[in-house]
């Protein structure tokens, strides 16, 4: 959801805010626009995406100050209007804002009542007007003033034309100062700042912060307080397309390296990488793993993992409905699965666990995001930055983090455990075999991409791969694409089949071969085309389908890192072949910080 950065320094802010903006895209790309403080306070914003603003701004503006913003919609469509620096009635106060303001509506009646003047529909456009409100030529007093009236969630940048400084500000959504030397940057997030530093403060909720060229200065609840400073190791070159068409297919074709790294990060520590036993238990406890979208998908793998290897009793829910289900046991074990660490309903679900006593493991990609701060136990990924708004090597990194913490209380004999880790130590040159088949992949999406409607089935293990296999090739191709239980198609989704139809379907050398073969054979017979993902070798899916993916041989436990990885592959080149916008599909955002 929406990007926010800010400079001050002794650099021409313009092209450092469009730099960082453009780095910042994936959070929401609807609008965009940067104020400049030089002789006065200076803002433009249109909507369209960064590279167009730079192309239509002035050349010439001049200001060491600024402010910046990239927008996903929640109140008011995309317009230049409604995008983002918002003011106040004078034109001095600028304020970019992430996040959403819950009491908007009562506060613009208010201060449309005291002779304030509104322009846009967004809920931000109080911030200024709050702000004026209060300002007497302290910023710093004035944003704490206005911020007591507001409800809801915000990371904000305040600028105003009479002081030479930036106020920030954090509740719910996330916000970094990035330290230069003299210079200082604020973002939502790391890949903004890149270019410029790799030293961070991260805000907390309720922090006020106060930033100078020379200085930061952070508030917590009126007290000065000291914030650490991390060094971030992701390099700029990772968060850049190293010569790929699209962030997507770098991605997808980083992902033998990124579980190389989250494998060999956990394998050079002894210790479990999270304890799944309660304190002093011995048993193990019920786990219940919660998530969104992709991550929810892992979580269903998670599922079955666990389920296989541990003997429990393993619950999943999306996040965003858990937060409105009944009692918790606070005998539960729970795992929050979120790449970036800042979805809101995610973080929601932790902070309800931890009030109902529940321990919370974290897994996610981001070191210092809102969940690894909040969590009792945080398992990070090394998936490197992720810049495609579709998730793909962070969900694989997410599956590397669920076999490795189940392993050391696996309930298996030692040939089967010793087998199982040489299969993961090999995954990284099978997921390659699937890479180096991808011309195969993309001959197939070419095909694909001419139907409007697609199926996915699997069953077991492969039932969520399914589910991520329909999601990908939906989000980016905009096909309709529905991932099914192999089993429940013919309650009903049976209808829909016929020639006009294709099924893409699932298969694993497991228990669910033989009753998926069955089910294919029942689409065949309703004349649907059907493309299978099977293991090489296999003839017996050949027989039937009409095209096949071979896959390498693995473990069945494995089954889904292969097979996600090849329908990645498919739904790129759907997209691709539909000339879609693949790394910024229409209406998605890569960080969901509002419910
Ligand atoms: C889909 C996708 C989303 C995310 C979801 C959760 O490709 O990326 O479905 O998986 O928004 O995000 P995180 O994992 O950051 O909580």
């Amino acid at each position: 959801m929406c990007g926010i950065v800010g400079y001050i320094g002794a650099r021409q802010a313009k092209p450092i805010l469009l730099n960082s903006l453009a780095h910042l895209e994936y959070r929401g790309y609807d609008s965009c626009g940067i104020a400049v403080l030089g002789a006065g306070l200076e803002v433009y914003k249109e909507a369209v995406r960064v590279q167009a603003l730079e192309k239509i701004l002035p050349k010439n503006i001049d200001g060491k100050i600024g402010i910046g913003h990239t927008r996903w919609a929640t109140h008011g469509e995309p317009s230049q209007v409604n995008a983002h620096p918002h003011c106040d009635c004078t034109g001095k106060i600028a304020v970019v804002h992430n996040g959403v303001i819950n009491n908007f509506q009562k506060l613009r009646q208010q201060l449309t009542g005291e002779g304030h003047k509104f322009l846009s529909e967004t809920d931000t456009e109080v911030i200024p007007h709050l702000i004026e409100k209060y300002y007497d030529g302290d910023l710093e007093k004035a944003v704490a003033m206005a911020l007591r009236e507001v409800e809801g969630s915000y990371a904000i940048v305040v600028m105003v034309a009479d002081e030479p400084k930036l106020v920030v500000a954090r509740k719910d959504s996330p916000l970094i100062i990035g330290l230069g030397d003299r210079e200082n940057f604020v973002a939502s997030d790391v890949p903004a700042i890149l270019d410029y530093t790799n030293r961070v403060v991260y805000l907390e909720d309720d922090d006020l912060g106060v930033i100078t060229p020379e200085d930061i200065k952070v508030s917590h609840g009126g007290r000065v307080v000291g914030r650490e400073k991390h060094e971030i190791s992701w390099s700029v070159e990772d968060a850049q397309k190293g010569g790929y068409a699209h962030f997507m297919l770098k991605e997808i074709h980083e992902q033998p390296k990124v579980i190389r790294d989250t494998i060999g990060g956990y394998a050079s520590v002894t210790e479990p990488i999270a304890s799944l036993a309660m304190p002093g238990d011995t048993l193990l406890p019920d786990v219940l793993i919660l998530a969104c979208g992709t991550s929810y998908h892992a979580a269903l793998i998670g599922k079955h993992i666990l389920g296989e290897l541990l003997r429990v009793s393993v619950r999943t829910e999306l996040a965003s409905e858990f937060n409105y289900s009944g009692p918790i046991s606070s005998k539960s074990r729970a795992i929050v699965i979120t790449q970036s660490g800042e979805t809101a309903d995610s973080l929601k679900a932790i902070k309800r666990l931890k009030e109902a006593g529940c321990q919370v493991i974290v897994i996610t990609n981001v070191v210092g995001s809102t969940a690894s701060r909040i969590a009792d136990q945080v398992i990070y990924t090394r998936a490197g930055p992720e810049i495609s708004v579709a998730a793909t090597k962070s969900f694989t990194a997410q599956l590397m983090a669920l076999y490795w913490l189940a392993l050391p209380y696996a309930k298996v004999d030692i040939r089967r455990l010793d087998s199982l880790v040489m299969g993961l130590r090999q995954l990284p040159s099978k997921v390659q075999q699937v890479l180096d088949n991808e011309a195969v992949v993309a001959e197939y999406a070419r095909q694909l991409s001419k139907y409007e409607n697609v199926f996915f089935i699997g069953r077991g293990i492969n039932f969520p791969v399914a589910l991520e296999g329909a999601l990908k090739l939906k989000e980016i191709s905009y096909l309709h694409a529905e991932g099914y239980a192999a089993g429940e198609l013919k309650h009903g989704p049976f209808a829909l089949l016929g020639s006009d139809t294709p099924v893409v379907a699932i298969f694993a050398q497991d228990n669910t071969y033989e009753a998926m073969l069955t089910n294919v054979k029942e689409v065949k017979a309703r004349k649907s085309p059907v493309m299978a993902l099977v293991e090489e070798g296999d003839e017996a899916v050949q027989e039937v389908a009409d095209s096949v993916i071979a896959l390498p041989q693995v473990d069945a436990l494995f089954s889904p890192v292969v097979n996600t990885v090849a329908l990645q592959l498919l739904a790129y080149h759907t997209a691709k072949e539909r000339g879609c916008s693949i790394d910024f599909p229409r209406n998605l955002a890569k960080s969901v910080t509002v419910e």
